[in-house]
């Protein structure tokens, strides 16, 4: 059997990912809203797995992670500070012909419309990204409030906070998975540009001597974390922005760049942020944000390394990266061969005829004491009922047959291969427990 791993096209992974209730569109009885979706049962799962393998990546041994979870909705001062309120901007054009609208640094003006084939275009406009808001019931200015476009600033105004509090040393990191915000002008490619989306965004502090070896550091630990997650090596790469490309807080960024279908583009930022972010909210607060050195006997404000991916990029990196294809007895079988500890559903539980309901229920019911997130599936031919596990991603698909009541055996089936063995059932949750252990190494 020979499988293969064709480049999926979009439309197929988000009927993909309706069917199977891994991610809706929002609102979707009401037409929909762009750039919006709801997660289901499965994309809940497999999403709250990324979270999970995330933050384990980020320990190591220079320093400690701490952890920080910041209200998503910001006063003006902070995104003043921060620079968001100046620089936010994506350059928009329109065309006057058609009315739609475009980034202009996605398009070529000298050519015509992509969408009516007219070149009439408006000037080029900045358009800030973020959506502005009111907190409570006075339209004062001094009321005037964001909702965050990145979750960084919430850690840079906590750094005191968190660094007394937890009694930190640097370097250390503050780490943080949160709702962000963007107004995007074309949100588009499903996951892949959202207006409401999540980070996972880590903020290391470190003395400013030594923030060029933490950016190494980081750039190597960061690629490492997409290897440990099963993605292809050949689809990975990390690119170093141009001067022009930073954004306005960064000396040097490198991004972490996957080879989609759509092409070569950003998974994950790393950027060194020198001390801007900290300086800034000094000024602008008038709170002091340095730190003592015991040693020289003198302040100084902290530099900054930055790791940021969206969890919802992420999780279409993995659904684009783990779709496959081959045929089983003369039929096209399409899964997704996730990293064991990220499948959303870990194995499956099958009797192979509704007489064997019971027995199997039993079975079943214990072992989802221990392994969080298993299913029981008697509908259907036991062809079909593999066949839908294997749609989900399921590794392991353990199977309740008359030997079974006799030896005291089930059959377990492998995803990726759809080899079988006979296993003891009192072997099942071992049998789980290594094959996950195993895809964490
Ligand atoms: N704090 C730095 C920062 O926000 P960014 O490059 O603008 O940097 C970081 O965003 C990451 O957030 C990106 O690499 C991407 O994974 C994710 N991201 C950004 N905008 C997104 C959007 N509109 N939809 C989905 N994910 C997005």
């Amino acid at each position: 059997m020979t499988s293969s791993k064709p480049a999926v096209s979009l439309d197929t992974l988000v009927a993909l990912c309706k069917r199977r209730g891994f991610i809706f569109q929002t609102a979707e009885i009401y037409g929909g809203l762009t750039g919006l979706y709801d997660f289901g049962h499965l994309g809940v799962l497999l999403k709250e797995n990324i979270r999970h393998a995330w933050k384990q990546s980020l320990y190591n041994d220079k320093g400690e992670i701490f952890f920080l979870d910041g209200s998503v909705i910001g006063p003006e001062a902070m995104w003043v500070a921060s620079g968001h309120v100046e620089h936010f901007h994506d350059p928009m054009v329109d065309c006057m012909e058609c009315k739609h609208r475009f980034r202009a640094d996605h398009i070529d003006l000298n050519k015509a419309c992509p969408n009516c084939g007219k070149t009439a275009w408006t000037p080029v406009r900045a358009f800030n990204m973020m959506f502005k808001t009111q907190v409570g019931a006075a339209e004062a200015l001094s009321n005037t409030a964001y909702l965050r476009p990145e979750t960084a600033q919430s850690i840079f105004v906590n750094f005191k906070n968190v660094m007394t509090t937890c009694r930190a040393k640097l370097p250390f990191g503050i780490a943080q998975i949160g709702k962000a915000f963007r107004n995007e002008i074309t949100p588009k490619q499903f996951l892949f540009r959202m207006r409401e989306f999540e980070q996972m965004e880590l903020e290391w502090f470190c003395k400013p001597e030594d923030s060029n070896d933490m950016f190494a550091f980081w750039r190597k630990k960061r690629l490492d974390f997409y290897y440990t997650l099963g993605l292809d090596k050949e689809k990975l790469r990390l690119r170093p922005h141009e001067k022009d490309e930073l954004s306005h807080y960064s000396s040097q960024t490198d991004d972490v760049e996957y080879h989609f279908p759509f092409g070569w583009k950003e998974l994950e930022g790393i950027a060194h942020r020198g001390s801007f972010d900290l300086s800034q909210h000094t000024k602008h607060s008038g709170k002091d944000l340095s730190v003592y050195d015991e040693e020289t006997k003198t302040s100084f404000t902290p530099e900054v390394i930055e790791s940021s991916v969206g969890s919802d990029r992420l999780l279409l990196t993995i659904l684009f990266d783990s779709y496959r294809e081959d045929e089983v007895a003369g039929e096209t079988r399409t899964y997704f061969a996730f990293a064991p500890h990220i499948a959303p559903i870990k194995a499956a539980f099958l009797p192979l005829s509704k007489k064997l309901e019971e027995p199997m229920r039993a079975i079943y019911e214990d072992v989802r004491k221990k392994i969080a997130h298993v299913q029981f599936d008697v509908a259907g031919s036991i062809g079909k009922r593999y066949r839908r596990q294997d749609e989900i991603g399921t590794p392991l698909c353990f199977t309740f047959d008359f030997d079974s009541t006799e030896n005291g055996t089930v059959t377990v089936r492998h995803r990726d291969s759809t080899k079988q063995e006979r296993i003891a059932i009192d072997a099942i949750v071992p049998y789980i427990q290594e094959l996950l252990e195993q895809s964490t190494r």
